[in-house]
């Protein structure tokens, strides 16, 4: 399976800064002859069109970084799949750690959310993955394993969403899994997800957390690693682009 590479950008920067990442991406894929991963990048909501333009017709795609479950109505402050899909987004993500943290999102909402976005045409990339209390307690496999239960769809096609693993002590901490660590998830969740949600397909399992230019390629070269979603480093074009260039498939 060709790898994905998603930036994250968080709410970081200003539109021109955006837009001078975005041309940046597109002039690095302009002049390399080398094949390239799916490569996904994640603005702010205020800029996601801006980069949708820079990017027009380029292999480089955008995705948000949340939605609401509801089509349209009375939700202020909040933006819709569909209209993600209308100012040109294929990917959102959903039920990262942070938007659970602080908008106290729960599994229920979670699924709603990948539920809405299916709906309309946009790839949820899912995120899951334990606390360090979790860990240290060893039930990273359960919680997982629960997550996947409770934050998925009953019905869906393998190709309409990824799910990331992304263990809450990892995220911007520069802490990661060790690289078996990674592998025991994954595998647990690509046999979970083979079994319980998708006949037949393979969805593809990516890794997040503390990714950088220095351990993207170890964990890139990881059997069950079918991409990685980057927070920081996303932010930087010469990383992010090594990062991407350490794509193995
Ligand atoms: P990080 O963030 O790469 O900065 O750790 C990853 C994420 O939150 O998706």
């Amino acid at each position: 399976m060709q790898q994905y590479i998603i930036g994250n950008w968080k709410m970081n920067g200003t539109k021109t800064e955006a837009q001078k990442l975005a041309s940046g991406f597109l002039k690095r894929i302009q002049e390399t002859n080398r094949p390239l991963p799916h490569i996904i990048l994640c603005p702010s909501y205020p800029y996601l069109a801006s980069v949708v333009e820079i990017l027009k017709g380029s292999p480089i795609e955008v995705g948000a970084q949340d939605c609401h479950p509801e089509k349209s109505g009375a939700f202020t402050g909040d933006v819709s799949a569909s209209q993600l899909v209308d100012v040109g987004c294929k990917y959102v993500i959903v039920g990262h750690s942070e938007r659970r943290r602080h908008h106290h999102e729960s599994s229920t909402m979670v699924r709603k959310k990948v539920e809405g976005a299916i709906a309309a045409g946009l790839r949820p990339i899912l995120c899951i993955g334990e606390s360090s209390e979790d860990r240290e307690g060893g039930k990273a496999l359960h919680v997982v394993s629960s997550q996947l239960d409770s934050d998925l769809p009953k019905d869906f096609a393998p190709h309409e969403l990824l799910v990331a693993y992304e263990p809450l002590w990892a995220i911007g901490t520069g802490h990661t899994p060790t690289p078996d660590q990674i592998e025991e998830v994954l595998g647990l969740m690509k046999h979970e997800l083979s079994i319980k949600h998708a006949s037949g397909g393979v969805i593809p399992t990516l890794y997040g957390g503390s990714v950088d230019t220095k351990n993207a390629d170890l964990f890139l070269n990881l059997p069950h690693v079918d991409g990685l979603l980057v927070g920081g480093v996303s932010l930087k074009l010469d990383e992010f682009w090594e990062v991407i260039n350490a794509s193995t498939r």
